[in-house]
């Protein structure tokens, strides 16, 4: 065993586990559904994976799948299942098709049901330290911290990739958590003057091999969320001789992959228990 290794895969059965004993105290059976739309071979993928977990954790799991459909229709179909007592959380699985208005299509998902927490209305409360749905990769990666008992406060985290679903909540959580937090991105000049000061590396671009060992410091904590398909083969965004030089690093596959699918099971839920609080409100 590489003692090195931020398991992911380890700690995503350990939350399996509990989440499994919460859910089976429960008389209601929860539901989460996947709208999706368009032939993205990669969102086919995504969808098996959060069906086979939903289904294994003892969730109803229902695929809304459309070759095509107009926005109109698709509003429409969003706000039924708004309505619909039964269903528990709602997920529109990224990317759209580009004659979709993808912000018009997530916010009309009712922010409690917004298990995937992209609505505006959820990243506002993120931002505001207002408790949420948090999206899930970020929600992941934080655990996986947590469970390493690795420790933000005081600490320089550098977060290298700003998008909605990753960087940018990661942001806004770490600093939450009082780390002095950097958020780097392509426009970012000399990267590696901003990574090699990082006592935790975040990495979340798509470009593997962006982040070489001279780019690091000795003994940093490393979480490479990226994900690069080369030959068949997986890859993050960090060189695996990274490894040498830290103290702690998440691998790809087994790292935070794992832990994004686990942590929308307990949005899930979470999504459930919100619900029955605003009900008895
Ligand atoms: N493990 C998982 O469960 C999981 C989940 C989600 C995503 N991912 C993976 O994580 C990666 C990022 O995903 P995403 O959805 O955040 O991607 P994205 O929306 O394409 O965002 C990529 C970010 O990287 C920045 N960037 C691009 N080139 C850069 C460079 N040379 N130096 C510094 N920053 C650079 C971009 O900057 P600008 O904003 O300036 O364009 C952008 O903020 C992908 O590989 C994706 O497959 C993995």
């Amino acid at each position: 065993m590489n003692e090195k290794i931020i398991d992911g895969k380890m700690v995503s059965l350990k939350v399996e586990e509990e989440l499994c004993q919460k859910i089976s105290k429960l008389k209601d059976k929860l539901t989460l559904v996947v709208i999706s739309v368009g032939d993205d071979p990669a969102s086919k993928v995504y969808v098996r994976q959060k069906e086979k977990k939903a289904i294994k954790i003892g969730y109803n799991f229902l695929n809304l799948h459309y070759d095509k459909i107009s926005e109109t229709s698709l509003i429409r179909e969003i706000k039924k299942l708004n309505k619909n007592a039964e269903i528990t959380g709602i997920i529109v699985q990224l990317p759209l098709p580009s004659y979709l208005d993808k912000n018009k299509v997530l916010n009309t998902i009712s922010p409690l049901k917004d298990v995937d927490g992209l609505t505006d209305s959820n990243l506002i409360k993120l931002v505001k330290k207002e408790e949420t749905l948090v999206p899930c990769t970020p929600k992941g990666v934080m655990t996986l911290l947590d469970y390493y008992k690795i420790p933000f406060q005081g600490k320089r985290v550098v977060v290298v990739g700003r998008s909605e679903l990753v960087g940018l909540p990661l942001f806004h959580l770490l600093l939450n958590k009082n780390a002095t937090v950097t958020l780097c991105h392509s426009k970012t000049e000399d990267l590696k003057s901003y990574t090699k000061n990082a006592d935790i590396l975040i990495v979340a671009v798509g470009r593997k091999d962006l982040i070489t060992p001279d780019m690091i410091k000795d003994n940093c904590i490393i979480i490479d969320v990226g994900i690069n398909r080369v030959d068949n083969k997986l890859y993050g965004d960090v060189a695996n001789e990274c490894m040498e030089k830290a103290s702690l690093m998440t691998p790809v596959p087994g790292g935070v992959g794992p832990m994004t699918v686990i942590s929308l099971m307990e949005n899930v839920y979470l999504a459930y228990e919100h619900s029955k609080c605003q009900n008895k409100g």
